[in-house]
């Protein structure tokens, strides 16, 4: 462990800032002028760099590329009306970084290395937190295992980076999502409640096989029985039935989104009611018949407030509700932004501010 933060920077001779249209960037494909890294091997982690952006040198045999040691995060920075940047709940991924790296046998991520790391890494680029309405800065920590070794073990020698990327929203357009009934993202006692990187590559062949058919996206369904309701993958699903608001509950199937949590924390104290409980596919269907389905939408710290105007389920696609009309998700989902953009006040001290 380190007890505070000495880090060392070397700063770009030649910002690419100046190169860049903020107002036309496709998601995560854009790279900020700085990255932080630090080497853990021997049980200690290295002295903490920023360092310009650029590509790392790597054995071939890392164990990373192998046997899938590698996990990750996402969160984002805001720029304030005032010119203040705001970094939204880093402690909450910090702690689920090491929740991911317990899981997957990897060291765990100092706090200040991540929290403080990340503060003078994008102090150093704020010029790179966007300001315009839909936009922030997406920071991406991720943590892989670079021993040199073939064997199947947890390595003993790791990088911990952390990236930037001004970012839009994930998703432009309200979604069209099929339940997914024939494949699966994560089985009871698997990984898929970590953030670990073999999940979504895992989860790539169902979500093309659907896009070929025009679907955007999948909502999984329980390894078991391919009866209830999961996550998307890229976020986690919501809906209201009724006058409620319900959400699977977490388990080891499903990612425990701080987008997820905020929401439900903002929805309690609107008074809505909520429920976390487990949502069978039938369930959805009669609803959506019924009329009683009012919303669908998924909610994650890339996807934000993803809108769902159709779902597909067995070969049948259903029109959902007008989203203009959507009083819980559209309510919820722009308070939520404007706490991350300090347009309205912090009552539950999420924000880092700098
Ligand atoms: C996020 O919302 O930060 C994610 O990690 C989802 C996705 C971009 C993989």
């Amino acid at each position: 462990m380190i007890e505070t933060l000495d880090i060392e920077i070397t700063q770009t001779k030649e910002s690419r800032l100046p190169q860049i249209d903020f107002a036309n960037i496709p998601f995560g494909r854009v790279f900020s002028d700085h990255m932080l890294v630090a080497h853990y091997s021997g049980g200690k982690w290295s002295k903490t760099s920023i360092l310009p952006y650029g590509n790392i040198p790597l054995s071939p045999a890392s164990s990373m590329i192998h046997y899938g040691q590698s996990i990750f995060e996402g969160l984002k920075a805001f720029r304030t009306d005032g010119g203040e940047t705001l970094i939204f709940r880093p402690w909450a991924n910090w702690e689920r970084m090491n929740q991911s790296a317990e899981r997957m046998c990897m060291p765990q991520v100092p706090k200040e290395m991540f929290v403080e790391g990340m503060r003078q890494l994008v102090g150093l680029d704020r010029g790179w937190v966007p300001s315009n309405p839909d936009s922030a800065l997406y920071i991406r920590p991720f943590l892989f295992a670079t021993d040199a070794a073939l064997g199947v073990r947890p390595s003993e020698e790791y990088i911990f980076m952390i990236i930037t990327s001004p970012v839009g929203p994930y998703y432009n357009n309200p979604l069209h999502l099929k339940i997914e009934t024939e494949y699966t993202r994560a089985a009871m006692g698997g990984v898929g409640s970590a953030k670990a990187a073999g999940n979504y590559g895992a989860a790539m062949y169902p979500a093309k096989m659907a896009q070929q058919q025009g679907i955007d996206q999948l909502i999984w369904t329980d390894a078991k029985e391919h009866k209830f309701l999961e996550e998307a993958g890229t976020m986690n699903m919501m809906c209201v039935i009724g006058d409620t608001l319900i959400t699977p509950p977490l388990t080891s199937t499903i990612l425990p989104g701080v987008t997820r949590d905020s929401f439900l924390t903002l929805a309690k104290d609107e008074g809505f009611k909520v429920e976390e409980r487990r949502i069978s596919t039938a369930e959805m269907i009669e609803a959506i018949e019924q009329g009683e389905l009012k919303e669908l939408f998924g909610v994650g710290t890339a996807a934000t407030t993803a809108q769902v105007a159709k779902l597909t389920f067995e070969g049948n696609t259903y029109e959902l509700p007008p989203i203009e009309g959507r009083v819980i998700s559209n309510s919820i989902g722009e308070k939520l932004l404007r706490i991350k953009k300090g347009q309205e006040e912090d009552l539950h001290g999420w924000n880092t501010r700098f």
